[in-house]
Parts: structure tokens; C-alpha cells; sequence
């Protein structure tokens, strides 16, 4: 969806639908709500006072204005809630509503206008705000219709092109501009990585999503480093290939170099699980739900989102994503419960349970970028099911072994709305690692399963510091918010670049 600054005043200004987005207290409209309010003779006030319409967050209601009283054939009220409760999240979500509800009337394009906070905001308020109207509206416009011979009547149907935002004073026009850039870059990202998530496995293969990936590096002018199973062979990458080998899908380790920052400084890594389809392996998942494990992948998939909007933003910086990538099926080659297999890092591990597989492939891949002298390490894996009973889909947990960039992280998602919250890396939890017959196991038991699948890792990582976020709750779901849709959500892809571009500013 292409989305524009306007200067121009939103009475005057001729589109199918104007989106006004208010708050819910009472008192007086202000500009330039008030000069619609009074060219529709009140009738905002009106079903604000009559408490029809209350501006409740979420809430939104279609007006009709009277033949020539403003330039726009509709009006959508849409709520912000309580202004005290104000966040960019609302601006979001209000945006996303307005892309829907204009996809549903069939409308080709709408306008709407920034909300005012406050009648003289910052600069900083001013690119914000819009930035978050083009992320709420891009990711509100997503649906998944890659697979449908038919296209579905909703917000996506390609009737809707744009969306202008009306600002009255042209001296915010050019930082307004620059948060839609930044917007829309975040939203084009995020979509990208739920198409990947959404596709089924039998499309989106460890091949394909190489296949992506060499995409992105030459649109964006990155390097692209892909390695196959003899590639792997070569490295010593045991436990992937050992992932691998039940499988007809030959694995890929992936990597892409975005190299815009000075020639020294150290890179910012970011790695994701890209399990393509989780049967389990031997110790076989049951039947029911299976067919959600095509999102295993989604790790994977938000960091080439991520890739994909800091090639797009041009971020001056140096960031190298990675993406072990395979699938976990049984056969007479899979391996089994109870072998021991040799990881890139020289580590044996006892595979005690083939369906804890995640952290294998990360092992391996955590050993291998080493070579990149990180800066920091940030990954994101649909690792435990523990994590879902933990948090559940309001957030995704954090381990890792450095509290400032744990804090980084944190912030990053809060800015954002892909919100993570901190579990413990206790010692103690280490023991349940500890195996007989090699250095360590790649299960725990059940008892805090997300904890200990993080000192998997930890045993992995090198010198530099590096956080985990467990996304098995927040990759996929029902499509509660408004800017979401059922299944993949693309998290955590903008908590990544929002993490990159608060580093390099
Ligand atoms: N991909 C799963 C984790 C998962 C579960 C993601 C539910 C999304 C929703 C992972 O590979 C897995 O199977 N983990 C096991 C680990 C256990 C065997 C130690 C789990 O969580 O049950
Ligand atoms: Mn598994
Ligand atoms: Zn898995």
C-alpha cells in the first residue's frame, strides 16, 4: 500500500473515506477535528454526547456526511481510548482499523490524520506518530491470499492502494514523511516474514527460504552465504545435519551480511530458528494441531523481515542475519532418542528427545557465527512449548547473559508492541542439562522447559553478549488485534529493526 504525507486541510480535501481517530474524553473537539464536526453541523459532538459512540478504543462508526458539506464522501470515527492511556500501540491499532474498514466499504484509497496529543508536538512525536500509522496501516492491509484460487472479499482485496495522511502545517510535512518511510519499511518487513510463516511447508522448504534470502541480498545489495548439507559437512554442523538427516529436504545454514556501517565496528547479529515443519522426529508430536508447526520457522522468518526493512531503510549500519534452517520428520535414517552427536563446537550431545530439535540447529548455527565477531547476538525461536504456558501470546520470554542488552531488548518491544518479559538463567537450572553419556543433553524435562532450552544455548554462545526470545506464544495466532490477521504475525520483526536502529543512532 503506497501512503503519503498531504499537506492540505482534511474539509477541503476530496477522498472516498476520511478517518478521524478521537479520544473518549469529554470536553471540547479540537482542530481540525472541530472544523469537520462543524461542517457536518455537530453531528460528531452529537453522537459523542448521545454516548453512541463513545471513542472507546477499538471502537468506530460510519458517518454520512450531508451532500456537500465536507469534500469527503465518508467519515469513520474511530476511538483512541482514554487519552491518558495514550500510545503509539492505539495509533496502530486505529490505523489498522481504518485500512480495514475502508477494504470492506471497497473504497480505492482514504485519508486520515495524525492525532493530536497535544497542539504543538515535538518533532520526535510528530515522526513517531506517523510511523506508526504506516506500520498499523501496512500490517493492517495483510492477508494471506497466496493459496486461494479465489480472492477473498476483505480488507486486503486489491481495491485499496493508499492511504493519504492530512497535515495542516506544512513545517511537520517532512518529518512526518520520514516516519512513513520508516513505517512502512516496518510494516513491509513484517508482512514479508508472515507470508513466510503462513506458507506451508511443503512451499516454504529450508531451499525456499534460501531462495528468499538471495532475494533480499540483491535487491538490497547484501552478501549472501547459503551452505548445503556438504558445505555443512565440511564445517562440522553435526547437529543440524543430524536435524537433517530424517528428512528429504536438504537443510541450509543462511546467512546475510548488511555491511552500511563503518568498516570496523563490529556487527549486530540476528539469528532465527527456520524449522520448516516440527514433526517431532522419533519422538513424534500427536496428531492434533501438527499442522501448526509449519510456523516453526517463524524466527527465521522475522529476521529476513528484518533484513528485508534494514535494506530498505539503508540502516548505517553492520547487521548479519542467520537462518539454520531444516526440517524434523522420522524415517529409517532420522535420528533416534538417545544418540550422541558431535555440534560444530566440538560439544557431544545426547539427543535424548529427536522433538527438541530447535536448539540443535541453533547450536550449531550460534558456534558458527562466531566467525562474525559480534557486537551483540539477538535470536528468536518457537523453541518450547513451555513458553506458551508461561506467557501465553502477550509476550515473548527473554533469557540471555548480559542484563543491559536483556534491557535493550525489552525496551525495543515495548516501543514496538511485541512486548518480552525476562525469565531467570538461574545456575542451578543448568543441572538438568547435565548428561551421562556425553557433554550435555538437549533436554531438561518438563520443569521450567524454556529456562533450560536457553542454557542449551548459552553452552553455545561465545563471547559477546546475546539474548534468546522464546516466541512459541507470540509467532502465531488468532489475529486478536486489529493490525493482525489468523496465524503468522511476523513478530518479533520490527522489535529486531527498532533494536538495530536504536544501535546505530
Ligand atoms: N517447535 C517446538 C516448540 C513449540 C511448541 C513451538 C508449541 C510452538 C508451539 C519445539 O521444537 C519443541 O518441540 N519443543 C519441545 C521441547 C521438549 C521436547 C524438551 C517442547 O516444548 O515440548
Ligand atoms: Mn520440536
Ligand atoms: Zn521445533
Amino acid at each position: 500500500m503506497e501512503i503519503a504525507v498531504v499537506q492540505a486541510d482534511c474539509v477541503d480535501y476530496s477522498t472516498p473515506l476520511l478517518a478521524v481517530m478521537l479520544f473518549e474524553d469529554r470536553g471540547s473537539l479540537a482542530a481540525p477535528v472541530a472544523g469537520v464536526d462543524e461542517r457536518l453541523s455537530g453531528r460528531i459532538s452529537e453522537v459523542l454526547q448521545r454516548g453512541d459512540f463513545k471513542a472507546r478504543e477499538g471502537q468506530h462508526l460510519l458517518l454520512y456526511p450531508p451532500e456537500g458539506a465536507i469534500a469527503a464522501e465518508r467519515v469513520l470515527l474511530i476511538g483512541l481510548g482514554k487519552r491518558e492511556d495514550f500510545d503509539l500501540e492505539r495509533i496502530r491499532r486505529a490505523a489498522a482499523t481504518a485500512v480495514k474498514q475502508a477494504g470492506r466499504l471497497g473504497v480505492a484509497s482514504l485519508a486520515t490524520l495524525a492525532p493530536l496529543q497535544d497542539r504543538q508536538p515535538s518533532e520526535n512525536v510528530t515522526v513517531k506518530n506517523a510511523r506508526a500509522l504506516a506500520e498499523g496501516a501496512v500490517l493492517g492491509s495483510y492477508s494471506f491470499d497466496e493459496l486461494k484460487t479465489k480472492r477473498e472479499n476483505n480488507a486486503s482485496q486489491p481495491g485499496l492502494r493508499r492511504m493519504d495522511i492530512l497535515e495542516p502545517v506544512e513545517e511537520r510535512v517532512a518529518a512526518m514523511e520520514a516516519g512513513v518511510r520508516v513505517g512502512s519499511a516496518l510494516g513491509n518487513g513484517e508482512s514479508l516474514a508472515r507470508t513466510l510463516g503462513n506458507l506451508p511447508g511443503n512451499y516454504a522448504t529450508p531451499e525456499y527460504l534460501a531462495e528468499r534470502a538471495r532475494g533480499i541480498a540483491s535487491t538490497f545489495g547484501m552478501k549472501v552465504t547459503i551452505l548445503g548439507p556438504s558445505e555443512m559437512e565440511q564445517e562440522g554442523l553435526g547437529a543440524i545435519l543430524a536435524v537433517a538427516q530424517g528428512s528429504e529436504q536438504e537443510p541450509r545454514l543462511i546467512v546475510l551480511e548488511h555491511r552500511k556501517g563503518p568498516a570496523e565496528a563490529k556487527p549486530l547479529v540476528l539469528l532465527g530458528k527456520g524449522l520448516t515443519f516440527d514433526a517431532g522426529g522419533i519422538s513424534i508430536k500427536p496428531s492434533q494441531g501438527m499442522e501448526e508447526m509449519k510456523f516453526d520457522m517463524c524466527g527465521g522468518a522475522a529476521v529476513l523481515g528484518a533484513m528485508h526493512a534494514i535494506g530498505e531503510l539503508d540502516v548505517p549500519a553492520n547487521v548479519v542475519g542467520v537462518i539454520p534452517s531444516s526440517e524434523n520428520l522420522l524415517s529409517g535414517r532420522a535420528i533416534k532418542p538417545g544418540d550422541v552427536i558431535r555440534s560444530h563446537l566440538g560439544k557431544t550431545i545426547e539427543v535424548v528427545n529427536t522433538d527438541a530439535e530447535g536448539r540443535l540447529i541453533l547450536a550449531d548455527a550460534l558456534s558458527y557465527l562466531r566467525r562474525f565477531d559480534p557486537a551483540a547476538v539477538v535470536d528468536a525461536a518457537t523453541l518450547t512449548g513451555a513458553c506458551v504456558i508461561a506467557l501465553g501470546a502477550q509476550a515473548s520470554a527473554v533469557c540471555g547473559n548480559d542484563d543491559g542488552l536483556i534491557e535493550e531488548i525489552r525496551r525495543a518491544g515495548d516501543r514496538v508492541g511485541e512486548r518480552v518479559w525476562p525469565l531467570p538463567m538461574f545456575e542451578e537450572y543448568r543441572e538438568q542439562i547435565k548428561s551421562d553419556y556425553a557433554d550435555i543433553k538437549n533436554s531438561g524435562g518438563r520443569p521450567a522447559g524454556t529456562i533450560t532450552a536457553a542454557w542449551f544455548l548459552r553452552e553455545f554462545v561465545g563471547d559477546f553478549p546475546w539474548a534468546h526470545l522464546d516466541i512459541a506464544g507470540t509467532a502465531y495466532g488468532e489475529g486478536k488485534l486489529a493490525y493482525q490477521t489468523k496465524g503468522a504475525t511476523g513478530v518479533p520483526t520490527r522489535l529486531f529493526v527498532d533494536w538495530v536502529l536504536s544501535r546505530a543512532s
